[in-house]
């Protein structure tokens, strides 16, 4: 976003927003203005949330209002967002969140009693036995001693509970720990690896705390493989304008869809104890694997497995219950596992989580049954384990379906979607609607997108908001909604860009 020097009116890609266009005649009269406020908060961007989205909610307020448009609905296919696309809670998940929010539940006999057990858990847990209490900041107890054990049995390496810290999502485990890396030596910032494409949670946050963003490209000719050249190459550009300080890896990942081998995991540790990195590891889609020969491998594991020296590296591996076969992304739940750090970083980091208080109780109880589900022979177990490969098998055959037709499209290629929730296709646009997006003020690929909500009502997410080798376009795409939507999404997204591309040819 940009503040034109003369006025007050914001620029995103060449659009002009609604939201700052009458500021001019009442900026006088504020203490907050466009002109003194917080230039990193002006700087800073989330595609995901972004212009189309914004153009997408008031399509959707036109079609209630009898506008006639080409389609019925808008499909949003910007956001990983699960339930919103349709997907089903899980039921023991919920029974849980019910007891531990209303415990004269616990007398009713519908309950099944491992759904009880865990709600009596959270409860003796919490202040007062109620939820409604404010935790310690670092999450209720038994909760955090509850995820380093799934840690250990996952990893089959020991995890301590004073490591775990539980957090409202993931996004703000992530955020407060990118905080601590804050402070410019001798006018330099310090500078943050991340992958690009990328999840924009970074980019946005690296611009608010002020950081510097070097951004590494993953190959997508190698099904968005992380390659160590580029590692390097970026890593020494970087070091001449910054400090490099830390080193994020999404996996699987987001927007990519690419699971990690462990061989390339090996080496990216190596990587980063060799120029002192701090690793923020990004796992919150470590249940969604789905093609053959893909497994998730944790950092913490693989570095562990490494041993000396790199057993002691300083590492912050991230989970969230958005994600998985769980999708519970409103109830904010979420941990970091933040392991070798220096014990008087860690009592500043915990007086700085402090200040918040506590996250979300709700949230934290959701990651308890995350963490620790019903187990074979428990009454809830059968329902569990088939609505959680339900929902998985669902997601594994629904990234197949994305991937085939944009494959059959002309003019799109997509990677295999390993694992995550997303699609990142490659789109080949002809000269001339390069021209036409150039005429119309905004970027290629975010024309591209515009025409397709307007014309289909389907609303993706331009690659530009997640970083793209220049001169190549892409989008991103759920593979969210349910499998019937799916395929009338695909129909018409076929047809939009046979018919796109013919336009402009
Ligand atoms: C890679 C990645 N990390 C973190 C998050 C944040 O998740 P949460 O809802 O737990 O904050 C997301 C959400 O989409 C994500 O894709």
């Amino acid at each position: 976003m940009l503040s034109r020097a003369s006025g007050r009116c914001l620029l995103h890609q060449g659009r002009r927003y609604v939201y700052a266009a009458s500021l001019s005649t009442q900026t006088g009269q504020k203490v907050i203005t466009l002109d003194n406020m917080n230039p990193q908060v002006k700087k800073m961007e989330y595609a995901v949330r972004g212009p189309l989205v914004i153009r997408a909610t008031a399509i959707e307020k036109e079609l209630e209002a009898g506008i006639e448009k080409p389609f019925k609905t808008v499909t949003k296919a910007n956001i990983g967002d699960a339930h919103a696309m349709g997907q089903k809670p899980i039921t023991f998940l919920r029974q849980v969140l019910s007891l531990c929010s209303m415990p004269s539940l616990l007398e009713d006999s519908s309950f099944p009693e491992d759904a009880k057990e865990r709600a009596r858990g959270v409860l003796a847990g919490c202040k007062g036995t109620s939820l409604g209490s404010y935790s310690d900041s670092p999450g209720i107890e038994i909760i955090r001693r509850h995820v380093a054990d799934y840690i250990q049995q996952r990893d089959g390496q020991p995890s301590s509970w004073e490591d775990i810290i539980l957090c409202a999502g993931a996004s703000e485990g992530i955020r407060s720990i990118m905080k601590l890396m804050v402070q410019h030596e001798n006018g330099i910032r310090p500078g943050v690896m991340i992958p690009i494409p990328q999840y924009p949670l970074y980019s946005a946050s690296i611009d608010e705390y002020d950081l510097h963003q070097i951004g590494y490209y993953l190959e997508e000719s190698t099904n968005w493989g992380l390659d160590m050249a580029e590692l390097e190459r970026a890593y020494t550009e970087a070091k001449k304008v910054c400090h490099p300080k830390a080193l994020v890896v999404i996996n699987p990942g987001n927007p990519t869809g690419n699971v990690l081998p462990r061989e390339n995991i090996e080496a990216v540790i190596k990587f980063a104890h060799e120029r002192k990195l701090f690793l923020f590891a990004d796992e919150v889609y470590q249940d969604n694997i789905y093609a053959d020969g893909c497994v998730f491998h944790s950092f913490k594991k693989v570095m562990k497995e490494l041993g000396e020296p790199y057993c002691h590296m300083e590492m912050a591996s991230f989970m969230s219950c958005s994600k998985g076969y769980m999708g519970e992304c409103g109830l904010r739940g979420g941990y970091a596992e933040v392991i070798n750090l220096d014990p008087d970083v860690k009592a500043m980091y915990l007086k700085s989580i402090s200040a918040k208080l506590c996250p979300t109780t709700l949230g934290q109880a959701a990651m308890e049954c995350v963490v620790n589900p019903p187990r074979k022979g428990d009454p809830s177990y059968d329902q569990f384990i088939s609505e959680k490969s339900a929902v998985l098998s669902s997601l594994a055959q629904r990234a197949k379906m994305v991937v085939e037709t944009f494959n059959s499209v002309p003019g799109m290629s997509c990677n295999t979607v390993q694992g995550a929730m997303y699609a990142f296709p490659q789109i080949h646009l002809p000269p001339k609607a390069i021209e036409a997006a150039k005429a119309a003020g905004q970027l290629p690929d975010v024309f591209y997108a515009f025409q397709l909500l307007e014309n289909t009502g389907i609303c993706i997410v331009p690659g530009s908001g997640f970083g793209q080798r220049p001169g190549t376009y892409h989008f991103r795409t759920t593979i969210l909604p349910q499998p019937e939507m799916l395929s009338t999404m695909l129909e018409k997204f076929r047809e939009f860009h046979t018919s796109f591309v013919k336009r402009y040819q």
